[in-house]
């Protein structure tokens, strides 16, 4: 008789061969700079909020860094041979600021942007679109030593980066993305410190970071638009719809207060021009100088939104970053590594919230992905992550029924390529399609690796 985990796989494999989504359509797989790069001072490349940050004791959680990770600065070759294993149609990752500016301003490091140019030479060899993130959370630790996301003035220095990198490579890159995740890397750096730079400042510090980041996304728009004549440009951000744990009221205040400032004080500002009125009234002693031009800077007009949603959210009245009282309700069911519940609806629900509310011209599944714990590698050498599997399947599943209500999905990335450095859980939960040995660096594609490569080939037609 077979096991469970060999039925379970032919079940999923013969859903994958029948999955369709509508197309023209890119599947794609997503990872950041500091995740997987390694090598954190080769060719000039100067320190990083993250190299800083995971050095200090304490505060990744199996005591891990960044400093090897996949290693991809050496291996990119053998990366972009994975990716082609994976039947991928698009790659998007992120550049290191510190490695094209050290110090965060000033002229550019040849030899750190030469690494971007051959990684994208090699993807475009492979038949590959690059879609480049210019942030991925890896502030050069110069700007943050002038106060970081707190300082109005790093949004002009994330101006002047994003020229630069524009300029250097416009011939290479249509697809542009500003910053990823600016609600995480706002508030878990500056207001809970789970995150890079560690500042426990509450939602002083995550809305100060949140308005100049915004601020630094819309003057970078028209800089990318004046190096790249085709450019695509967009943000990316992390959504989730947001549902109140009870009637009560306390529950359904916090409810509103994490959807105005989760979802609605990015959308609102890079869609309508404004945040959200109840944030402002709610946080008002604690904004930081918000200048009357600045709206319209924000606002600049995007070609995409990008998605990234790994679950729900439900909450009820609770204690955490005051004046926004809101605590997480985790209800009883299946869970992810990482403490994320698995509701597959969630992708069909933030997908038709965003098309209703704020109708982007198009958008992007920019992440999307499940975390295990270590996995184990069977005799033969593979990795039996059914879970995995079936999440992605489950998701694409119901973000294919969101197109088919009129929403209009491009492209979806999976979270991860390949295990990698998932920050303050270093890699004890790794999200790879593809497992990294971190001893030997051995990548070995996984089940659900399998399962995307025919999901993504069957769908190569659109
Ligand atoms: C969001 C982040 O963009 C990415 O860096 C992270 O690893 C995944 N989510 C998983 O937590």
């Amino acid at each position: 008789m077979m096991s469970n985990t060999a039925e379970d796989m032919e079940r999923l494999m013969a859903r994958a061969e029948e999955l369709r989504v509508p197309g023209p359509f890119l599947f794609g797989a997503a990872t950041a700079a500091y995740q997987i790069e390694g090598a954190p001072k080769a060719d000039g490349k100067g320190e990083s909020i993250w190299d800083r940050f995971s050095h200090t004791p304490g505060v990744i959680s199996d005591a891990s860094t960044g400093d090897v990770a996949c290693d991809h600065y050496h291996r990119w070759p053998e990366d972009i041979r994975l990716m082609r294993e994976l039947g991928l149609g698009a790659y998007r990752f992120s550049l290191a600021w510190s490695r094209i500016q050290p110090g965060g301003t000033g002229k550019a490091n040849a030899t750190g942007l030469d690494f971007y140019k051959r990684l994208i030479d090699g993807l475009a060899e492979a038949g590959i679109r690059p879609f480049l993130t210019l942030y991925h959370w890896d502030l050069p630790q110069a700007l943050q030593d002038k106060g970081g996301w707190y300082n109005r003035d790093t949004a002009y220095r994330f101006a002047d980066y994003a020229d630069l990198v524009s300029n250097a490579l416009s011939d290479r890159v249509q697809n542009w993305t500003t910053l990823n995740e600016p609600w995480t890397f706002c508030w878990s750096g500056y207001a809970t410190g789970e995150d890079a730079p560690g500042l426990k400042d509450g939602a002083k510090g995550g809305l100060a970071a949140s308005h100049h980041a915004l601020l630094a996304h819309g003057l970078a728009v028209p800089a990318i638009r004046g190096n790249v004549g085709n450019a695509d440009v967009g943000i990316v951000l992390d959504l989730n719809t947001v549902t109140a744990a009870s009637d009560k009221a306390a529950d359904q205040a916090a409810a509103k207060h994490f959807e105005d400032a989760q979802n609605r004080w990015f959308l609102d500002a890079v869609f309508k021009g404004h945040y959200p009125q109840s944030m402002l009234d709610l946080c008002r002693d604690l904004l930081p100088d918000i200048r009357s031009d600045d709206n319209t800077i924000i606002a600049a007009p995007l070609d995409y939104l990008g998605v990234n949603i790994y679950r729900r959210s439900i909450m009820a009245g609770g204690t955490e970053l005051p004046p926004l009282n809101f605590a997480r309700v985790n209800p009883p069911g299946r869970y992810s590594a990482v403490n994320y519940e698995v509701w597959p609806p969630s992708i069909e629900d933030v997908l038709l919230y965003v098309h209703e509310h704020y109708a982007p011209k198009a958008i992007y599944i920019s992440e999307n992905g499940f975390a295990t714990r270590p996995e184990p590698v069977t005799p033969d050498g593979a990795i039996h992550d059914v879970e995995r599997a079936e999440y992605h399947i489950d998701h694409l599943d119901h973000m294919a029924r969101a197109m088919r209500r009129g929403v209009p999905v491009k492209g979806y990335f999976a979270w991860t390529l390949m295990d990698n450095f998932e920050w303050a859980y270093g890699y004890s939960t790794p999200f790879g399609l593809a497992h990294v040995d971190f001893v030997t660096q051995e990548r070995r594609i996984k089940f659900s690796g399998e399962i995307y490569a025919t999901i993504a080939r069957g769908n190569a037609d659109g």
